[in-house]
Formats: C-alpha cells, sequence, structure tokens
C-alpha cells in the first residue's frame, strides 16, 4: 500500500507523515528533502538554477538517496551526510527555485519511482499525488492557512535563525506562489485526494482522522 500527502509549506505534512508512518509500520519519505538536496548541491557548485545545462550535467554525477541511521533517516549526497544542512532559509528558498526546472523534476521522478517500488510507505511532498504516484492506494492533502503555517514554521525555526515571524510569512508566501503557478507539477490537490484542513487541528488529530480512512479502506491495517 502507498500512501501519499501533499500541501503547501509549514501544513505540518512532515509531522503527521512520520506519525502516520509509525503507527501502521510504513517507510517514510520526505520528497522535499531531495529538492532541498539538489537545491544544496548547485548552490555547492555555483550553478545559476536557471541554467538547464549546469543543473543537468550536475544531476548527472550526483548520487542522492536515503539511508537509515539509528531510526533517523538521512539525506546523503554522492555518499556525504547532508541532513543538517538542508534546512537553512537559504537552501529552502533555493530548492523552491530548482524544483520549478522541468530537469530537476525529471530527475527525481527516477529517484522517487525507484523509493516507492517497495509499497507500504507514505510518501510526502507536492505532487505525490498528482504526478508521481497518481495510482496510491491513498491520497491525503493536507492545508492550513498561511497564517498559521508561518506561526508554526516561526517556532520550529525559534533559535536557528533570525528571521522575523513576517519574514518567515513572506517567505512561505513566495513558496506558496512558486511552487503552485510553477509550469510542471504545480502544488494542487488530486481530485481523488483526501482534503484535510490543519488549521485548527493538532498533528495527532489529522493523524486520527487519516488513520480513520486507512482503516476504512483497508480493515485489515486495524488493530
Ligand atoms: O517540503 P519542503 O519544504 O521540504 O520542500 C522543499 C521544496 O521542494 C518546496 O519549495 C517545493 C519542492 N517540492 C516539490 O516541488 N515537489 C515535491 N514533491 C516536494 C517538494
Amino acid at each position: 500500500m502507498l500512501i501519499t500527502i501533499d500541501g503547501p509549506a509549514g501544513a505540518g505534512k512532515t509531522t503527521v507523515s512520520r506519525i502516520l508512518a509509525q503507527r501502521l509500520g510504513f517507510r517514510y519519505v520526505d520528497t522535499g528533502a531531495l529538492y532541498r538536496g539538489v537545491a544544496l548541491a548547485a548552490l555547492a557548485a555555483t550553478i545559476d538554477i536557471a541554467d538547464d545545462h549546469g543543473l543537468e550535467k550536475m544531476l548527472k554525477s550526483l548520487t542522492i538517496g536515503f539511508v537509515v541511521r539509528d531510526g533517523v533517516t538521512r539525506l546523503m549526497l554522492n555518499e556525504q551526510d547532508v541532513t543538517d544542512k538542508i534546512r537553512s532559509p537559504e537552501v529552502t528558498m533555493a530548492a523552491s527555485a530548482v524544483s520549478a526546472r522541468p530537469v530537476v523534476r525529471q530527475h527525481l521522478l527516477t529517484v522517487q519511482h525507484a523509493l516507492g517500488s517497495q509499497k507500504k510507505a507514505v510518501f510526502e511532498g507536492r505532487d505525490m499525488g498528482t504526478v508521481v504516484f497518481p495510482d496510491a492506494d491513498l491520497k491525503f492533502y493536507l492545508d492550513a492557512s498561511v497564517e498559521v503555517r508561518a506561526m508554526r514554521r516561526f517556532n520550529e525555526l525559534k533559535g536557528q535563525n533570525r528571521q522575523s515571524i513576517s519574514q518567515v510569512e513572506a517567505d512561505i508566501r513566495r513558496r506558496d506562489k512558486n511552487d503552485t503557478t510553477r509550469a510542471v507539477a504545480p502544488l494542487r490537490a488530486a481530485e481523488d485526494a483526501i482534503v484535510i484542513d490543519a488549521s485548527d487541528l493538532s498533528a495527532e488529530r489529522v493523524v486520527e482522522e487519516m488513520l480513520t480512512h486507512v482503516q476504512q479502506k483497508y480493515p485489515e491495517t486495524r488493530g
């Protein structure tokens, strides 16, 4: 069984996907980390994000993937653990920009399909239910108001950077615009996705709601 969770930045997808995967005994795959990894590699190699040839060349020699160490999933780039480097505001904005490049999306499509070949997984991203896994068994679209998402992200980042709440909100609005208006695989809910508005719901509550849908469709997952 393959479950997809799409939605905008800061809606709580990561927390919810992790808990849901844990409750079901499934793997959890954060596809945003792959875009962040490509962005980090492009920044390190000083490749212009609009330079498709440069990106393509870089991607050809890049190995990207996950390893699980001590129960924690780590992102590996060319055998280097970059997990702690991909959450900075700079990489975050660059990830949003590289994710609009068709050459990057095409490359990561192959990577994601390979990761999805073993089922029993929860895939989190922007186009999981629409493009990467259109035949997924269960699709969720997790949304929340921009104010709530900005506040959550601000609380998460506290101590890690010096952005004010209004800067965090402005970044989120910019990423929403990038993610929803790009030509290839824009962020939107799949027609058959179950939409959950998490503005007033805790992560636990969202997971309970998702589990209800999972168990309704697949009674064998109860218990
Ligand atoms: O979920 P995140 O914030 O870690 O994602 C980082 C960026 O990657 C985000 O701006 C949108 C992009 N992304 C995407 O285009 N498609 C995905 N499946 C996952 C992320």
